[in-house]
């Protein structure tokens, strides 16, 4: 939308933007028939200094720590033996890089606790980033640590994109607008369903992130709502894309404007699934958090000793789809001419 919007009216803005999400095309489907085909197992050391020890594939899979279970993608950790070196974990990262499109993931449990108190040590994220961090920027879909309840949505970029987060739903809070580094522009939610052991509670649900020229928005619908039944039934669905304009407000809208150009700030991201211990966000935390500061007196030796702990910390996801507009219909949106062409 580079027309001014002074020069569209409101219904044929609507309209464009309507039309707009008809011309995505599915481009790709990850799910219990191709996943570990299209996602490389990550073995390095944690470039986030966490207490975990990334498994390769044939490792995950001889520990049963990966594979398909209930038709989903199941990625866990080590919940049997104790560790003084890490404990074991499985991360995982697409072959394909993505430079913007929808992004459709259903999930159907997020490694947790069995309550959020019980959830200490614990690291899980599902995100997208580009290489050379931070200059192709970072999207985190859903990421948390500790005792937290609700998912924080954050970006990171290189210097010189600040975002506004017009459009997010009330109860969303921005925290920073600057994306630059490690700090991010970050926006926490208030739901208990979205995110850890309310997220698995509720049966899971879908996350969508939008990501245009413009914005990169994301919603999320629990696992009982309509719009979550209807994107889960659309996920056996080869062509249909969903139309976002229907979805009401974003659960957090990142809006570029005229102090962050999205298409210079992201690109090529990959999709990374992770669950980690401790490191640099929830081990630096540990001493501020009272619930779990109190189980022991550094998160490595929580973690470490206490393996029964994180039998729900595992990942169950049912799909994610990605769709992308076409060239040509990516044309003719930047040039704001008809899309009917
Ligand atoms: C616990 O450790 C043993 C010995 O290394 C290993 O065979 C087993 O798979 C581990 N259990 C899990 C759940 O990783
Ligand atoms: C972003 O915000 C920071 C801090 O408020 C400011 O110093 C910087 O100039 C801003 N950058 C842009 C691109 O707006
Ligand atoms: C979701 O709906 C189904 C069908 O009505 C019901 O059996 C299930 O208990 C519900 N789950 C939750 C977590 O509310
Ligand atoms: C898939 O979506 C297309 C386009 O919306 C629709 O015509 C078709 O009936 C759908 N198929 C299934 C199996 O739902």
């Amino acid at each position: 939308m580079f027309l001014p919007s002074t020069l569209l009216g409101a219904a044929a803005l609507t309209a464009s933007l309507a039309q707009a999400a008809s011309n995505y095309a599915l481009v790709d489907v990850y799910d219990q028939n191709n996943f570990f085909k299209e996602f490389d197992f990550f073995t390095e050391a944690d470039p986030t200094d966490g207490f975990v020890k990334y498994l390769d594939s044939s490792a995950a899979d001889h520990r049963s720590l990966a594979g398909y279970i209930d038709d989903a993608v199941f990625l866990g950790v080590d919940d049997v033996n104790k560790t003084q070196s890490g404990r074991a974990s499985v991360r995982v990262t697409s072959k394909k890089a993505y430079t913007t499109g929808l992004f459709i993931a259903d999930i159907a449990h997020m490694p947790a606790g069995r309550t959020d108190s019980q959830s200490c040590g614990l690291w899980p994220a599902f995100w997208m980033v580009g290489p050379n961090w931070p200059n192709s920027g970072e999207i985190d879909i859903l990421e948390g640590v500790n005792t937290q309840s609700s998912n924080a949505i954050t970006l990171h970029t290189g210097p010189g994109c600040n975002i506004t987060n017009t459009g997010s739903v009330a109860t969303t809070e921005l925290m920073s607008s600057d994306c630059q580094g490690n700090q991010g522009c970050s926006q926490n939610t208030q739901s208990q369903n979205n995110y850890g052991a309310g997220f698995n509670a509720a049966g899971g649900g879908v996350y969508v992130v939008e990501w245009t020229d413009q914005s990169i928005s994301s919603w999320f619908f629990s696992r009982n709502s309509t719009m979550a039944t209807s994107l889960a039934s659309a996920a056996s669905n080869t062509t249909a894309a969903p139309d976002t304009s229907s979805f009401g407000l974003p659960l957090a809208n990142f809006v570029g404007g005229s102090s962050c150009d999205i298409s210079q700030h992201f690109q090529n991201q990959q999709i990374v699934i992770n669950t980690d211990f401790c490191g640099q966000w929830a081990g630096q935390v540990w001493d501020q958090d009272s619930t779990c500061s109190a189980l022991a007196s550094s998160c490595d030796t929580y973690v470490g000793a206490n393996p029964e702990a994180f039998s729900e910390a595992y990942w169950l996801i049912n799909s994610i789809k990605i769709y992308q507009q076409s060239a040509s219909s990516k044309r003719a949106e930047r040039q704001g001419l008809p899309f009917s062409a």
